[in-house]
């Protein structure tokens, strides 16, 4: 897989993507990220990327030329605005692209980019949440190690992969233990002990149900407790 990243920031990439399993994946060939700097592509002596709203208003707007001019020979990848004004990214979306032979983020930075990119240069444009960061880069990064753990043979046991939070039923993962079995007087639940493999499962499906409730309630919106709709 090839993921191409434009932003006007591609120092930005070069530590996180040199460790963990992204670091590996791409030492191992499994992945390619290529940083594309946006800067390149800008307009003048000056290398313009921005210019003033029409119409007024606060800050910078990213101008379409150079991001035209920056996604022009990647006009044959899946092409990804990032933009807290795009579709909330979940984790079905991911499972998509890892299929992609090519995708490509694009990183948007001060106010926001000129409306006619997402109209005309992308095929999707996506949100990391409701909250508003300073440019499209960590979202870009979330979304790499979110695609690469799910390439074949990133991650040693492929379980881990397919019985994970939003899997399967799209419920919460079960809490997790390990050793020791107490500490500062905390134990853990007793029935992880008991060497009962049925007991074990009933009670991490009951715990997955119940912290879903709790705290996620929306994901038993879109997929009812008693499995219709699954
Ligand atoms: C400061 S933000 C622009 C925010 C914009 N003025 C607004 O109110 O929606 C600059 C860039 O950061 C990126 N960004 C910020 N928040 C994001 C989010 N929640 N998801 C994805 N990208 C985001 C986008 O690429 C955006 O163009």
């Amino acid at each position: 897989m090839r993921i191409a990243v434009v932003t006007l920031f591609p120092e930005f990439f070069a530590g996180p993507l040199g460790v963990g399993i992204v670091g590996r994946a791409i030492a191992d060939g499994v992945v390619a990220v290529e940083p594309i700097d946006l800067r390149a592509h800008g307009l003048g002596a000056y290398r313009q990327v921005d210019d003033a709203p029409f119409g007024g208003g606060a800050g910078m707007v990213m101008m379409i030329e150079p991001l035209a001019r920056a996604l022009e020979p990647l006009a044959a990848t899946h092409r990804v605005l990032l933009s807290p004004a795009g579709e909330p990214l979940r984790q079905p979306t991911l499972d998509r692209w890892a299929e992609m032979p090519r995708l490509t983020l694009v990183c948007g930075r001060y106010e926001g980019i000129d409306e006619r990119v997402a109209e005309h240069l992308v095929d999707e444009e996506v949100s990391l949440g409701d909250f508003v960061l300073a440019g499209g880069e960590a979202a870009a990064l979330a979304i790499i190690e979110g695609v690469v753990r799910l390439l074949p043979g990133v991650v040693g046991n492929p379980e881990s992969t397919r019985q994970e939070s939003f899997r399967g039923e799209g419920l919460l993962e079960e809490p997790q233990y390990t050793r020791p079995a107490e500490f500062a007087g905390w134990a853990v639940p007793e029935v992880l002990l008991s060497g009962d493999h049925a007991r074990i499962a009933a009670w991490r499906r009951e715990q997955r149900l119940r912290r879903t409730r709790e705290r996620r309630p929306d994901l038993l919106t879109d997929f009812p407790e008693d499995g219709s709709g699954r």
